[in-house]
C-alpha cells in the first residue's frame, strides 16, 4: 500500500481501527480452538445482497454452540454499512466472526466471556467473473468434516486442504464426496440439472451448510417456471449432467464445464446456469440492500 493510500479500516470489539492496528489476544478461542462462528455478505453496488438471511444464519450458528449474539440484527447492520462507508466498499463482502472470546487455554470456559468480534470489508469482483462464459471446473475431494456442517463455524480445516488441492489442480473448486455422494463445494452449494431440466441440490440436514445463495436461486428459479428437486445425487450423475453449477454469496452461480477429467456437456456453459445467473442479479440490483 503507498504512504498517501487510505488505510483499510476494521472492526474489532467495538472499535474501528487500520487493519495495521487490529489485534486480538493469543488466547482467543477462535485462534487457539477454532471455537467461534463466521458469515459472509456480499456487497454489490455498494448494497447488501440477502443480508439479513445471513444474520439469521450468524444467529442460529452463535445459538447452536452456546455464544451469546452479542448483537442485534439492527446493531450488525449499523456496523457493516459504517465499515462498507469508512472503506468506500463498491463490490466485495463483508467478513463477521464472532469466537466465544478470550480465557486460558482449557477446554472449557465460563459461559459469561464477552465473544470476540471481528469485521472486515474485501474488494472482489461478483458482477465480472471470468469462469461465468468459460464454465470452471471442479475436482472431486473425500469430505473430511465434522457431523455439524450446518454450523458455519470457523474451523475450516478440511476446506483449506480441499481448496488448495482444487488450486493445486488448478481448478476453481473441491467438491466433497461422501459415500459416493456430492455432499457441497468446499466454500459452495453443489447443483445439478439433469436431462429432463430439472435442477437438482441436495437437501438441507446437518451434512450441508444451508446456503443463503441456494435459498434465492431456489425461489428465482420456482418463480422463473423451473422444476426443483432436492435429493442427493452422485458423482457420476453430476458428470453425465446436462448442466452443473455452485452457488454462494461471494460467486452467485457459476458454471461447471469439468469434474475431474469428464467434461460436461459439450465443454461449454449451458443455457439454464446464465440465466439463473442473471436473475440473482437482477433481484440484487432491485433490493433495497
Ligand atoms: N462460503 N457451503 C459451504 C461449505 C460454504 O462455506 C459456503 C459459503 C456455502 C454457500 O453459502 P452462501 O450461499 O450462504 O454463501 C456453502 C463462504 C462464502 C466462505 O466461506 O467464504
Amino acid at each position: 500500500m503507498s504512504a498517501s493510500a487510505s488505510p483499510r479500516i476494521v472492526y474489532v470489539n467495538g472499535r474501528y481501527c487500520p487493519l495495521e492496528e487490529a489485534t486480538v489476544p493469543i488466547m482467543d478461542r477462535g485462534f487457539l480452538f477454532g471455537d467461534g462462528i463466521y458469515e459472509v455478505t456480499a456487497v454489490l453496488d455498494g448494497k447488501f445482497i440477502d443480508n439479513e438471511p445471513h444474520l439469521q444464519r450468524l444467529d442460529r450458528s452463535l445459538k447452536a454452540i452456546g455464544i451469546r449474539n452479542p448483537h442485534t440484527i439492527a446493531e450488525w447492520t449499523a456496523i457493516q454499512r459504517e465499515l462498507v462507508k469508512r472503506n468506500g466498499l463498491v463490490e466485495g463482502s463483508v467478513y463477521i466472526e464472532v469466537t466465544r472470546g478470550v480465557f486460558e487455554r482449557e477446554f472449557t470456559c465460563p459461559p459469561d466471556i464477552p465473544p470476540t468480534v471481528v469485521m472486515f470489508t474485501q474488494v472482489r469482483s461478483l458482477r465480472d467473473n471470468p469462469g461465468v462464459k468459460t464454465g470452471v471446473a471442479v475436482i472431486t475431494v473425500p469430505d473430511l468434516r465434522w457431523a455439524r456442517r450446518d454450523i458455519k463455524s470457523v474451523a475450516l480445516l478440511a476446506q483449506v486442504l480441499a481448496k488448495q488441492a482444487a488450486k493445486a489442480a488448478g481448478v476453481a473448486e473441491a467438491w466433497m464426496v461422501e459415500d459416493g455422494f456430492v455432499t457441497e463445494g468446499a466454500s459452495s452449494t453443489a447443483f445439478i440439472i439433469t436431462a429432463n431440466k430439472e435442477i437438482v441440490t441436495r437437501p438441507l440436514s446437518t451434512a450441508v451448510l444451508p446456503g443463503i445463495t441456494r435459498q434465492t436461486i431456489m425461489r428465482l428459479a420456482d418463480k422463473h417456471g423451473l422444476t426443483l428437486v432436492e435429493r442427493l445425487f452422485t458423482v457420476d450423475e453430476a458428470k453425465a449432467a446436462r448442466e452443473v453449477f455452485f452457488t454462494s454469496a461471494t460467486t452467485i452461480a457459476l458454471p461447471v464445464v469439468k469434474i475431474d477429467d469428464a467434461v460436461i456437456g459439450n465443454g461449454k456453459p449451458g443455457p439454464l446456469v446464465p440465466e439463473l445467473r442473471q436473475y440473482y442479479l437482477e433481484a440484487a440490483e432491485q433490493a433495497p440492500g
